[in-house]
């Protein structure tokens, strides 16, 4: 499998597998990869001819305080798995290649950055959008893959790709669990026993509200009163937010009319978990 640490021998590569008529997919990381990781590169697979990894730990995406340095990084582990689907290429650049110095501009998308995540990280998204923007400029697909484990993360990138016309098809992929329910996350290694026994009552409040909204339920407050009171009976998660949105606009609803989204951000000790559940009332 190549590896590839520089954006002009990227470019090369990209180049050339165009100039032979091959579809290629991207599947933006940021290394530790797991389970979850891995369907989106079997996913890239069924809609391309060469798989491209990117191995990228983005420090602009870290605000000050979060866990930048700590993020885990496991670089043999990661090509093994890499090689286990069968991709064809990781571009793994250093900081210094991403934003060499001189650097100045930023990609931001206004107003879907704001809310959920955007609360409480204002500086994410935008580290979010300058690095995929570049990612995509580097690597050149035809499409890439995001989990909609981070729903948020996905519609500011779509968005981002529509605005600036960028030519790359945006392909979501399926949150995939652990067996007991949590969404698999290379953060959930930061939980201890104890908080991962607790850390289940996320998904399953998000369940829970599923089947409140098919049972006839359309009151956003009264599901995230019941996910508030399941996630805080537990003790040990911060509740960051619990938030029902309309899934196009990610600004708040009061009531379920169309498909909207049930999101939550909760933090166990040093692990700042998200989920997230689709709700359709029809
Ligand atoms: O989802 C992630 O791992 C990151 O936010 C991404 C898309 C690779 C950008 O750094």
């Amino acid at each position: 499998m190549k590896v590839i640490r520089t954006v002009s021998e990227m470019h090369s590569y990209s180049d050339s597998l165009r100039a032979a008529g091959k579809r290629i997919a991207l599947v933006p990381t940021m290394g530790f990869l797991h389970e979850g990781h891995l369907s989106l590169m079997r996913l890239g697979s069924r809609h391309a001819d060469t798989v491209i990894v990117s191995i990228f730990v983005n420090p602009i995406q870290f605000g000050p305080g979060e866990d930048f340095e700590d993020y885990p990084r496991d670089w043999d582990r990661d090509i093994e798995l890499i090689e286990s689907v069968g991709a064809d290429c990781v571009f793994a650049p250093e900081v210094e290649e991403m934003y060499p110095e001189g650097y100045q501009t930023t990609v931001s998308v206004a107003r879907i950055s704001k809310n959920l995540c955007g609360m409480s990280r204002p500086t994410h998204f935008d580290g979010v959008t300058t690095v995929v923007a570049k990612l995509f400029a580097g690597v050149k697909p035809h499409c890439a893959v995001f989990g909609e484990k981070d729903f948020q993360q996905l519609m500011v990138i779509k968005r981002m790709t529509k605005d600036m016309n960028l030519d790359v098809d945006i392909i979501p992929g399926p949150i995939v669990r652990e067996e007991d329910g949590i969404a698999m996350s290379s953060r959930n290694t930061y939980l201890t026993p104890e908080e991962r026994t607790a850390a289940r009552s996320l998904s399953q409040s998000l369940f829970e509200a599923r089947k409140m909204v098919e049972d006839g339920e359309r009151d956003a407050g009264v599901l995230i009163q019941h996910a508030t009171d399941r996630i805080t009976a537990e003790d040990l998660g911060q509740i960051d937010y619990i938030k029902v949105c309309s899934v196009d606009t990610l600004e708040d609803c009061t009531v379920i009319e169309g498909e909207s989204v049930m999101a939550l951000a909760v933090k166990f000790g040093k692990a700042r978990l998200i989920d997230n559940i689709v709700l359709n009332p029809h």
